[in-house]
């Protein structure tokens, strides 16, 4: 091309990128790989070729990973454990260090490789995915050598089986192994099976950074692979990102394995364009949200929800913007959209939009090119929010539009989705933007931006796209776990009665529901006897109707989250009042159901942990974080909406304080089930609630068998939470039965905890109570 005709057509010209040093790194290597397991590449064996998706040709050839050789690596992980804690945060932050060092050293090589393997466009690789990955090292190295003072009394959890996706490859592997290995762990992780090459690229870089053998350790492999290692016994914790579907497989095969498990899936992330907005800025973020990595990103804007009034102008510019789309060569610097990862990811996209029947379709007209993966950048506008495509994750370059009229309506057609991972909110008023944002249900909101990410703020989603958070000190708590000796949590069953018959009593306990007693949908009670054999008192036993009544009680009170934590506050010094007006009598009654003299301490511990959540509801704040973008990343604390928990069976009243109180402090709504053997301490609460200024439906007692409510409790979609103390091992049913809507659990394997201790209280129930919400906004330069 002569420089008059490029003048004459203002084209770019080619920018190819030089993939000699990749292709060097590959021959230098064999051009096939073994896994990366203690310290060392094992031979290659049985495997599979990796592809450059945006020429076909092969790049590597990989190995499948036996069982044999994920037991090998966990077994080098397992003996690199110990000593890689025992090095201390500083120890840990000079390997850390090292190898950001080392990444940011390498770092076109990383870029190139990534490119050619993932297909994503080099100017994304070199300027985004690389970058983002030293800093998560920069800023892991930091937060070990800090996390002996600041998070004293934590542990790591030993041996981490960590699995990622295709889309970000290195980026994702750093999302994992950072945090964990700042916090103590080891790690064996799996890429995915089309984009291994720079995971096996940083298996080098960690060799020759001096990095102690065994504490990385990389198999390669396809699903199967994957499964292998989160079942595994040898496995302390699993984090993955990927499907929803395939969390919850994992959810299930973890489920009872008391592994803590961190997921991060799918999203259908809305991209809110109010009247106000600044258009053009707001087409440009739309490139960022949906053609950047050609759409293959979790948090992809890929829903357009526009206000009515400019939605013909903004789809009109949005259409001139995409035709200037530059579609091709990933190693060519001036490419913005790349290779789709795989011809069958690239076939799943035609097949999804193919099916469309409803809206207009505007594909850019763009050549593509002859030979690879490549699907062009899509907009389906006039969709209705019921439309499949409107629901359903498409994972590529396709974007689809709806309209809506007032701000409210914007946010209930956000709202309109299984996922909560993103949001975009597009307006030039931030009055407006600010009181949006807190009404969006996800874990990360971009006001004005899109897509923005860094090591510091957490990310992470709410309802189906997963659960935990990745960056930051949110982020490495999820490789944590309080320094605690636990034991075995035995069963503890009622006592039986004396023959004598309860008809003679004149107080039957009834529910507590939406701030008024109950009676039992099903109408049966059983008595409760005293340690004595006497007859105490009669409770009813609740069913899944109750249960159901409970959690629209619950859910009607959403008002709670709303109240201020200094209204919350309030009301909980004015229970452990009215508690302490009581005391002797809850005291007694403690005392005469359990046996022993014991009571008075539980109702002062009560009254104390009350004082001590009313203390927390205005204090457990969250962090404003100091980016390096132009703005800030808030990330707040939210109340997790419906927990629903199977309280202590030992302690009947300061274990159910101990659930209420921090769940009530943060705004959460509660479905307590009360000590199954000793329930009377629960009943007798109500009063005390009722004179207290709690507001029907925040707090709701049952009393019945855990067993039998906990699968209710576990598969409901109004519970956001389900918390399990009950000395009955239900871990196992309700971690299966939460797959289903991927609610949040925590459960006790049936580990004993010190109620009256510092085990009983803090941190971890607050964390528990609230959901992160990372709300990024401009601020300054
Ligand atoms: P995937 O979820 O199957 O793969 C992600 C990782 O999980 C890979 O390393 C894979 O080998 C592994 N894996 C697969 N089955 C497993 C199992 N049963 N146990 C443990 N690990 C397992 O994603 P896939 O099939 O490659 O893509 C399908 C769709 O998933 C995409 O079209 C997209 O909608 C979604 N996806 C979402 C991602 C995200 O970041 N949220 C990333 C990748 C895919």
């Amino acid at each position: 091309m002569t420089v008059k005709e490029i003048f004459d057509s203002m084209d770019y010209g080619p920018a190819p990128e030089s993939v000699a040093e990749a292709l060097a790194w590959l021959i230098d290597q064999g051009d096939r790989f073994g896994h990366f397991i203690d310290g060392a590449f094992t031979d290659p064996g049985d495997g599979f070729e990796s592809r450059n998706p945006a020429t076909g040709e092969v790049l590597a050839t990989l190995t499948q990973a036996t069982q044999a050789d994920v037991d090998e690596a966990v077994a080098a992980a397992r003996k690199a454990q110990p000593k890689w804690a025992r090095l201390g945060g500083h120890g840990r932050a000079r390997h850390l260090y090292a190898l950001a060092r080392m990444i940011q050293k390498h770092a076109r090589l990383f870029a190139v490789l990534e490119s050619m393997d993932n297909g994503k466009p080099v100017r994304e690789s070199r300027d985004i995915d690389v970058p983002l990955v030293h800093r998560h090292f920069y800023h892991h190295a930091g937060l070990a050598q800090l996390m002996d003072s600041e998070l004293p009394g934590m542990v790591p959890h030993g041996v981490c089986g960590q699995v990622i996706p295709w889309n970000f490859p290195l980026l994702m592997l750093s999302w994992k192994v950072a945090p964990a290995l700042a916090a103590g762990n080891t790690v064996v992780l799996k890429p995915a099976e089309y984009t291994s090459l720079t995971a096996l690229l940083f298996a080098d870089i960690c060799q020759r950074a001096g990095l102690p053998k065994g504490v990385v350790n990389i198999v390669t492999g396809d699903g199967a692979v994957g499964e292998m290692i989160v079942g595994h016994d040898g496995i302390d914790k699993v984090a993955f990102t990927g499907s929803t579907e395939v969390g919850r497989a994992i959810r299930r095969v973890t489920a009872g394995q008391a592994k803590p498990l961190t997921l991060e899936l799918g999203g259908k992330s809305a991209y809110i364009v109010f009247d106000d907005a600044d258009l053009d800025s707001a087409v440009e973020g739309l490139v960022d949200a949906i053609w950047f990595n050609g759409g293959q990103v979790c948090c992809a804007g890929s829903r357009l929800i526009v206000q009515e009034g400019i939605a013909d102008e903004f789809h009109a510019r949005l259409r001139a913007r995409m035709d200037k789309l530059r579609i091709g060569d990933p190693l060519d610097k001036s490419i913005d959209v790349g290779a789709i990862v795989d011809p069958v990811q690239r076939d799943r996209i035609a097949q999804m939009v193919a099916g469309c029947r409803a809206g207009t379709v505007h594909q850019v007209n763009a050549q593509l090119p002859a030979q690879g993966c490549f699907y062009p950048p899509t907009l389906i506008t006039g969709l209705e929010p019921s439309d499949p495509l409107m629901q359903e994750e498409i994972f590529g370059p396709v974007l689809v539009s709806t309209t809506f009229r007032t701000p409210a309506e914007a946010v209930e057609l956000a709202n309109d989705t299984r996922y909560g991972l993103a949001a975009s909110v597009w307006s030039e008023n931030l009055n407006l933007a600010l009181d949006v944002a807190p009404k969006l249900v996800a874990g990360v909101i971009w006001v004005n931006a899109t897509n923005l990410f860094d090591a510091a703020a957490p990310f992470g989603g709410m309802r189906e796209s997963g659960f935990g958070r990745e960056g930051g000190w949110e982020g490495l708590r999820a490789y944590l776990a309080p320094d605690r000796k636990t034991k075995p949590l035995a069963r503890i069953e009622p006592f039986a009665g004396n023959g004598a018959d309860p008809e003679g009593i004149d107080r039957t306990a009834k529910l507590y529901v939406g701030g008024k007693q109950a009676r039992p949908d099903g109408g049966y009670t059983r008595a409760v006897y005293g340690k004595n054999r006497a007859v105490l008192g009669e409770v009813p036993i609740a069913n899944r109707k109750d249960i159901r009544n409970a959690v629209e009680a619950a859910t009607g009170a959403a008002g709670w989250a709303r109240t201020t934590g200094h209204a919350r506050a309030q009301i909980l010094y004015y229970i452990a009042e009215n508690l302490s007006a009581r005391a002797d009598e809850f005291a007694h009654r403690i005392d005469a159901m359990i046996g022993g003299r014991k009571g008075a301490d539980e109702v002062e511990a009560s009254i104390r942990r009350l004082f001590t959540y009313a203390a927390w509801a205005d204090k457990f704040d969250g962090r404003v974080k100091g980016v390096p973008l132009r703005g800030v990343a808030m990330a707040m604390r939210a109340p997790v909406g419906v927990i629903g928990a199977l309280c202590p069976d030992e302690a009947p009243l300061l274990g159910l304080i101990s659930v209420m109180g921090p769940a009530m402090a943060m705004g959460n709504r509660c479905v307590l089930v009360a000590s199954e053997p000793y329930p009377l301490a629960a009943t007798d609460l109500y009063q005390v609630l009722d004179t207290s200024d709690v507001p029907g439906g925040v707090v709701n007692i049952l009393t019945g068998s855990h067993e039998e409510l906990a699968p209710t409790l576990a598969q409901h979609a109004g519970i956001d939470a389900v918390w399990s103390f009950s000395s009955t091992p239900l871990s196992t049913r309700i971690e299966a039965d939460s797959a289903a809507s991927l609610k949040r659990t925590w459960v006790n394997d049936a580990r004993a905890r010190d109620w009256m201790g510092p085990a009983g209280e803090g941190a971890e129930f607050l964390e528990a109570a609230t959901e992160i919400k990372t709300i990024w906004v401009p601020y300054g330069e």
